[in-house]
């Protein structure tokens, strides 16, 4: 009996019968051969789109493996056509017609593009970030895929690292927060719809902490870091029901993630008790020989299944050794059992015993046209993403006094780089760029006049190839921008990076402007001193003259599909920013890494009255903060705290504290702004991080309104995983401060107690 038939009989709730799925699944577990069950733990790669390097020449016949069923998902197939066609053969040719899994790089959208993660932490939004989410999800099952490779959770605080821009940044729980958020708007509230999908956290763990931001390279971290950085946005993950896990390329403490088991065994599946599977990063098994960790594939094979390594994405070696591995007696077949309980409880959720074809509808293919929900709401998500670094002259918004606005930069006509680079299946140049957006958004009678200015990769760049930056040094284009700056009364200053500079594969050691950027800026600002700069980019920039001189300036980073319309609503004032930074910008390179919640050290300040006494803990060279904080992000409008208030100064651990804050909108427009709360523990048994995000709240005020903003703190908010490994709070006083960044705060004291 096939497994759909089979599942029909256990589970039809049509019959009303109360059974249990799980007999379904031990059932259906019973009939499977080994090589079967293998087969369910083995993800071949379609490469429709090429997101790593193909083990295996496409000479194989994928559609007769599965008929043989020995394929249990794929990835990068598309469509609902392809899907279906591949879908029909594993459920009518296979011997148990179990379906497939479809899984795809759903990252930042997936026909409709919203901003590229890190923007999107940016805002502070869940709402936005779930609903966006949620549209991804609606769009990629409508092209036939049910699983998604995302939200990656990766800390960061590297901006060297080209995925700095895939994650939501430096701390652990904006992290948590936004990946729970993105978890639910995959999922859903029932897998089992049809335009829900399993969400992947990605990638366990500690990913982001290569060495020298070095792609692929090896990483060092310490347990302190790992446990209390890195881990807890995957348990916010896991809280959120999140289906699979994908583990790292990288090692950890020496052992190849693929192999270990302390991270995937006892971590991830016993101490935070994930039941979901883990999927292998592209090849990351047969790399292993690589990594000379094994000796050969029959060797990795064994080492991944014993650490907890559920599925293979790609590499084969599985497929091609296990069954040895296990008629051999080296590998119990329990633990093959244990792998294929978890993949086919995610089939059976999804509902794909129960309708294989349910993500294969052609019917719901209109969702990939253009449909304007879609894109409001990333207009919105784009609108509330972007973040007003400085703005010193009041030259934004736009005054209705400018009568002639000179756009300079490449960047600014570019409807391709606002589409980040984890872009799906959007068409290459279908963003709103810049200049559309202001031709759109400004008064009819303002001038716009336009001038490329600089060079920066002289054909657009592709996912899998370096950006050719060879022509960015061309200056032939300067005399055309400094005329542009010559006759206009505001200047908008366009620059940045090709999308393509960042994303996988994309590590730099330079962090500042390429080519002729900077020095084009710095003649236009000898020329024009009203200028704003609007950043397009998916790492933080470190370039210290830009934000020193130039008195305006937009981080605008990718804002997908409708990038252009949302900085021009942003430039005119129909819209007032309200992003507030996700991770620390340096002001150079050799402040990396960097980080606001960096613990106090021995020697945090200069000696009082010494000021040339070298002993304390900074730069010779460099103010050893950032150029902007964590947290940071202006408005139009101004807002003012005060009258913090505790309803106690002491709390025991089975009580909580109430925080009260007043806050105003002082200006002369409404805006939104994000209340933030962090917490800093005065004495520890390890060393605490001198503040830490420990709450949020993102709130409308109209001018001139004040709200009093409440937040609760309790033991968990306090704990941490001391040196024992044991997650607890200890006793003992602690700050609680609250402000609109994670500068300028107001402080109150209390006491925890036994
Ligand atoms: C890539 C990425 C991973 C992605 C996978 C499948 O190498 O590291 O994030 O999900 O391969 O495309």
């Amino acid at each position: 009996m096939s497994a759909i038939k089979a599942a029909n009989t256990i589970i039809d709730s049509s019959s009303g019968e109360e059974t249990n799925t799980q007999d379904f699944i031990e059932d259906l577990i019973g009939k499977m051969t080994l090589s079967e069950k293998i087969g369910q733990m083995t993800q071949y790669d379609a490469s429709w789109d090429v997101t790593g390097p193909p083990v295996q020449k496409d000479d194989i016949d994928r559609y007769e493996k599965i008929a043989e069923g020995r394929v249990g998902a794929m990835l990068n197939i598309l469509g609902t056509e392809a899907t279906r066609e591949a879908q029909k053969i594993a459920v009518e040719n296979s011997r148990l017609g179990i379906p497939l899994l479809f899984g795809y790089d759903v990252v930042h959208g997936y026909k409709t593009m919203f901003p590229i993660p890190i923007a999107d932490a940016c805002s502070w939004d869940l709402t936005h970030i779930e609903n966006a989410t949620r549209i991804a999800a609606t769009e990629a099952t409508a092209a036939g895929l049910n699983w998604a490779f995302a939200p990656m959770m990766d800390i960061s605080r590297d901006a060297r690292w080209g995925r700095v821009m895939e994650g939501a940044g430096e701390d652990p729980y904006l992290v948590s927060k936004v990946s729970a958020a993105r978890v639910k708007g995959f999922q859903g509230e029932d897998l089992s719809k049809p335009d829900t999908m399993a969400a992947t956290a990605k990638h366990f763990a500690a990913y982001g902490f290569l060495n020298a931001a070095l792609e692929y390279n090896t990483t060092e971290i310490s347990d302190n870091t790992f446990l209390n950085q890195v881990l807890p946005p995957f348990k916010a993950a896991i809280d959120a029901g999140v289906s699979t896990v994908m583990n790292a390329f990288s090692d950890f403490n020496g052992i190849p993630v693929t192999a270990n088991s302390y991270l995937q065994r006892d971590i991830l599946k016993k101490e935070l008790g994930f039941k979901g599977f883990i999927i292998t990063d592209y090849s990351t098994i047969s790399e292993m020989v690589v990594h000379q960790y094994a000796k050969d594939n029959k060797d990795a094979a064994y080492k991944a299944i014993i650490a907890g390594t559920d599925m293979d994405m790609e590499s084969r070696v599985y497929e091609n050794n296990l069954e040895a591995l296990v008629n051999e007696g080296a590998v119990e077949e329990k633990m093959i059992d244990d792998a294929v309980r978890r993949i086919l409880t995610l089939k059976l959720n999804l509902g794909l015993f129960d309708d294989p074809y349910r993500y294969c509808d052609e019917s719901r293919s209109y969702l990939l046209d253009h449909v304007e929900d879609h894109h409001s709401k990333a207009l919105e998500a784009a609108k509330s993403s972007a973040v007003l670094l400085k703005n010193d002259k009041n030259l934004l918004p736009i005054r209705k006094s400018v009568k002639t606005i000179g756009v300079i930069g490449k960047l600014a006509d570019d409807k391709d780089a606002p589409l980040g680079s984890w872009r799906a299946r959007t068409e290459a140049q279908s963003g709103v760029s810049i200049l559309e957006g202001l031709q759109k958004h400004v008064p009819s009678e303002t001038e716009i006049l336009f001038a490329k200015g600089y060079t920066l990769s002289v054909e657009p760049p592709t996912f899998t190839q370096e950006v050719d930056l060879s022509q960015s040094d061309d200056e032939s284009g300067f005399t055309e921008a400094l005329e542009v700056a010559e006759r206009s009364d505001l200047v908008l200053f366009v620059l940045g990076e090709e999308c393509f500079q960042t994303g996988e594969g994309r590590s730099q050691t330079f962090i500042g402007l390429k080519g002729a950027q900077l020095k084009l800026l710095k003649k236009v600002y000898a020329i024009n001193k009203n200028v704003v700069a609007i950043m397009m980019n998916g790492r933080p920039i470190a370039e210290p003259w830009l934000y020193e001189n130039i008195p305006s300036i937009l981080e605008s980073w990718y804002l997908g599909s409708q990038s252009g319309n949302a900085i021009a609503e942003l430039l005119t004032g129909k819209c007032n920013p309200s992003g507030k930074l996700a991770l620390s910008i340096p002001r150079s390179i050799g402040q990396i890494p960097i980080s606001y919640n960096h613990t106090r050290t021995g020697r945090p300040d200069p000696i009082p009255g010494d000021p040339n006494f070298v002993f304390w803990s900074h730069y010779s060279d460099c103010d050893k903060t950032p150029q902007y904080a964590f947290g940071h992000g202006l408005s139009y409008t101004t807002f003012e705290y005060s009258n913090l208030k505790l309803n106690t100064d002491t709390i025991s651990m089975d009580e909580s504290l109430t925080v009260s804050i007043e806050v105003e909108n002082t200006g002369s427009y409404d805006g939104e702004e994000v209340v933030q709360l962090y917490i800093n523990d005065l004495y520890s048994s390890t060393i605490r991080p001198v503040k830490e995000l420990k709450g949020f709240e993102k709130l409308h005020f109209k001018a001139g309104e004040k709200k009093t903003v409440t937040f609760t703190i309790g033991w968990k908010d306090l704990a941490f995983y001391g040196a024992d490994r044991i997650f607890k709070a200890e006793p003992g006083e602690f700050d609680v401060m609250v402000g609109g960044n994670s500068e300028d705060l107001l402080s109150a004291r209390f006491e925890l107690t036994a």
